[in-house]
C-alpha cells in the first residue's frame, strides 16, 4: 500500500466514522443502508416576539424501527432526541431509485434544543429533495455539503452521505452513484471501500457536542451486517480531507404543508413513545413487514377503513398535480379462507408521478402496496392499471394486477367522486373503496375541481340538475306561452282596427 493510498484510506475512515449509520433489514436481510451527517438550522420564536436560531446535528444515536422496505417504496425514519424525526422516502422507477420526500419533525417542547421557545408544538415540514436518479444496485454518495431550505424557518445541511435503498442481495453495493457536486470521482473511493470492508465491528465513539441533545453521550453501534463497511476509529472532529466542497447545490422547493398529509394524529404519539425508550441499537431494527397487524378475522368485525388524503407534488413545485382521497380494503383467499384487511391510511407512505398521458401513485402501508395508474385520453381520464401486492399473515407475498381497466372515469378538468362503498375484482382479489375522490390530471392550486359522481351515489348531483332543468323548461314554456298569448291578442286587436 503506497503512503498516498494509506493517507486516502485514513481520510476515508475518518469521514466514514463520524456519521449516523443505520441498517434496515427485512427478515434478516439488509434492505436499506444509510450513513450520513445532517445539521439542522431552525428558526423559532422566543419571548417578546423575538426569534432565535437553533443549530443542531443529527446525533449518532437514533432509532430507526419505524423504517420500512417494500418493493417500490422504502422509508428511512430516524427518530432522535426528544421527539424529533427525519424521514426520507425512496421510490423505484424503472432501473433507478430516488428520494421523493424528506420530512422533518421537530419538537419545540424540547427546551434543550429550542431554548426559551414559547411554543410547545410539534412542527412538521417537508420538501421534495433533488437527489438525482440513482441506479438500482448502487450507493448514492455525496461528500459535498448540500443545504436544503425545507421551509422559511428550517434549513438542513447534508454531507458525507452514503445511502443505498432497495438492496436486493442483502449486501451494500461497492458501486456508487456520486452526486454531481462531488465532481469527477477521486482515485476511486469505492475500491478503497473494498479494502477497508474486511473489518466489520465498529466501536465508533463520538461525542456529538450539540447545544442540543443531552441524550448523546457515547454510542456504541454494533453492526453485524455483512454489508457494513465501517471501520474503527475514534475522532471527534470531522477533518474533511481529500474532499472537494464544491458549491453546494441548493434546492429551494418548499412544499405547502396543508393538503398533502394523510392525517397524522396517531403519528405524533408514536414518535414520542418510541424516542422515550432508551434502547437504541440500530442493527436489530426489525421492519413491521413480518408482523401482521390484525389477526385476519372474518368480515363483520372490520371497521370502515380510514380515508387517506394522498397527493403527488412534482419536483420544484409546491402544488399537487394528483389528488387522491380514499379508504381501502382488500379481500382475498388464504388457505381456502376468505380474509379481509383494511389499508391503514394513517401509516401510509405514498409517492408518484404526473405525466401528460399517464399519472400514477403508489400507496404503501405494510402489508399492502397499491399502484394506481391513470390515463388521459384527451377528453376523459380513467383508472387504467392497478397492481396490488400483499404480504399475507404467513409471510408470503403475492401480487395481482390488471392493466386494462376502465374505472373511475370522468372528464378531464374535473374529479371523480364516489362516497359509497364500491367493490372491484382484480384477478383473485376484491378491492373495496370508501369516500373515493380522485383527480389525476389538471389539478389547479392543489385542490379538487368539480366532482363527477359515480352513479347511484346518494349525494349525486344528478337530482338537483334534473330538478333544475325541469324548472327551467317549465319557465321557458310559461314565458313562451305568455308571448304567444300576447301576440294573438295584439293580432286580434289589429283585426278589430281594420
Ligand atoms: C436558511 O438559509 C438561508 C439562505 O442561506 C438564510 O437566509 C436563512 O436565514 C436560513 N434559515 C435558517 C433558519 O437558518
Ligand atoms: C453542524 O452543527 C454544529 C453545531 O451543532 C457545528 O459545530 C458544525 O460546524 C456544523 N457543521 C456544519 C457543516 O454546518
Ligand atoms: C382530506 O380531504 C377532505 C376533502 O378534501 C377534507 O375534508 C379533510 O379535512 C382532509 N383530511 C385531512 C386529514 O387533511
Ligand atoms: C434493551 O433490549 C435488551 C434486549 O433486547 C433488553 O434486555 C433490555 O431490557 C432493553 N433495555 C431497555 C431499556 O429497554
Ligand atoms: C439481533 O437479532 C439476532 C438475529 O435476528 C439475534 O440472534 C440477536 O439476539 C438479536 N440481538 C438483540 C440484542 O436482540
Ligand atoms: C429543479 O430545480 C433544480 C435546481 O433549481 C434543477 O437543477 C432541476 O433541473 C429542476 N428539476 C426540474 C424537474 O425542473
Ligand atoms: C400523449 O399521447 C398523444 C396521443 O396519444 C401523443 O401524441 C403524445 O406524444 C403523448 N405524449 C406523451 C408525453 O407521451
Ligand atoms: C406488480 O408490482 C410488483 C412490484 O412492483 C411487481 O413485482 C409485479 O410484477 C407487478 N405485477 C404485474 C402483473 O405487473
Ligand atoms: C382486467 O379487467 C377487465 C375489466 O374488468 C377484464 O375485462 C379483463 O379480463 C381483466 N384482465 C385480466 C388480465 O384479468
Ligand atoms: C359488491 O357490490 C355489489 C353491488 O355493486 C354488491 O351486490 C355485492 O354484494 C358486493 N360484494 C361484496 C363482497 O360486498
Ligand atoms: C391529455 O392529453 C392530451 C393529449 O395527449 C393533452 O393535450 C392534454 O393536455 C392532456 N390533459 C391533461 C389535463 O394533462
Amino acid at each position: 500500500m503506497s503512503p498516498y493510498t494509506a493517507l486516502l484510506l485514513f481520510a476515508f475512515m475518518i469521514q466514514m466514522s463520524c456519521g449516523t449509520e443505520v441498517t434496515i433489514t427485512t427478515g434478516d436481510q439488509l434492505c436499506l443502508y444509510a450513513n450520513l451527517r445532517v445539521n439542522f438550522s431552525v428558526l423559532y420564536e422566543v419571548a417578546d416576539q423575538k426569534t432565535q436560531v437553533a443549530v443542531f446535528e443529527l446525533p449518532e444515536k437514533v432509532t430507526s424501527d419505524e423504517s420500512m422496505c417494500a418493493k417500490v417504496v422504502s422509508v428511512l425514519k430516524l427518530n432522535f432526541g426528544d421527539g424529533h424525526s427525519l424521514s426520507i422516502i425512496f421510490s423505484v422507477k424503472d432501473n433507478h431509485y430516488e428520494a421523493n420526500l424528506i420530512k422533518f419533525t421537530y419538537n419545540l417542547r424540547d427546551k434543550t434544543v429550542f431554548k426559551d421557545s414559547v411554543s410547545d408544538e410539534l412542527q412538521k415540514v417537508k420538501v421534495r429533495p433533488h437527489i438525482p436518479d440513482v441506479e438500482l444496485g448502487t450507493c448514492y454518495t455525496c461528500k459535498s455539503k448540500d443545504t436544503i431550505h425545507i421551509s422559511p424557518t428550517v434549513n438542513m445541511t447534508l454531507w458525507n452521505v452514503v445511502i443505498q435503498a432497495f438492496i436486493s442481495d442483502g449486501a451494500k453495493s461497492q458501486k456508487t452513484t456520486p452526486c454531481p457536486a462531488d465532481g469527477p470521482p477521486y482515485p476511486s473511493p469505492t475500491s478503497i471501500t473494498t479494502t477497508a470492508s474486511t473489518t466489520t465491528t465498529t466501536a465508533a465513539s463520538t461525542t456529538t457536542t450539540t447545544a442540543a441533545s443531552t441524550t448523546t453521550a457515547s454510542t456504541t453501534t454494533a453492526s453485524t451486517t455483512a454489508a457494513s463497511t465501517t471501520t474503527a476509529s475514534t475522532t471527534a472532529a470531522s477533518t474533511t480531507t481529500a474532499s472537494t466542497t464544491a458549491a453546494s447545490t441548493t434546492t429551494a422547493s418548499t412544499t405547502a404543508a396543508s393538503t398533502t398529509t394523510a392525517s397524522t394524529t396517531a403519528a405524533s404519539t408514536t414518535t414520542a413513545s418510541t424516542t422515550a425508550t432508551s434502547n437504541t441499537t440500530t442493527p436489530n431494527a426489525t421492519t413491521p413487514t413480518t408482523t401482521p397487524t390484525t389477526p385476519s378475522t372474518p368480515t363483520p368485525t372490520l371497521p370502515t377503513p380510514t380515508t387517506g388524503n394522498f397527493s403527488v407534488t412534482p419536483v420544484n413545485s409546491t402544488d399537487a398535480c394528483l389528488l387522491f382521497n380514499v379508504g381501502l380494503r382488500i379481500g382475498y383467499k388464504q388457505e381456502n379462507k376468505y380474509v379481509e384487511k383494511n389499508f391503514d391510511s394513517n401509516k401510509a407512505e405514498f409517492s408518484g408521478s404526473c405525466g401528460v398521458n399517464s399519472s400514477d401513485i403508489v400507496l404503501v402501508s405494510d402489508p399492502i402496496t397499491f399502484r394506481f395508474t391513470f390515463t388521459n385520453d384527451t377528453k376523459k381520464f380513467r383508472l387504467h392499471a392497478l397492481n396490488v401486492t400483499v404480504t399475507t399473515s404467513s409471510g408470503v407475498s403475492f401480487s395481482v394486477a390488471n392493466s386494462s381497466l376502465s374505472l373511475w372515469e370522468a372528464s378531464l378538468g374535473s374529479s371523480y367522486m364516489c362516497n359509497k362503498e364500491q367493490n372491484f375484482t382484480i384477478d383473485t382479489l376484491s378491492l373495496f373503496t370508501y369516500n373515493l375522490r380522485v383527480q389525476p390530471f389538471g389539478v389547479k392550486k392543489g385542490t379538487f375541481s368539480m366532482a363527477e359522481n359515480c352513479k347511484a351515489d346518494p349525494e349525486s348531483f344528478l337530482v338537483p340538475i334534473v330538478v333544475g332543468v325541469c324548472l327551467l323548461v317549465l319557465i321557458v314554456i310559461v314565458v313562451v306561452a305568455f308571448f304567444i298569448g300576447r301576440k294573438r291578442n295584439m293580432a286580434s286587436n289589429y283585426e278589430t282596427l281594420n
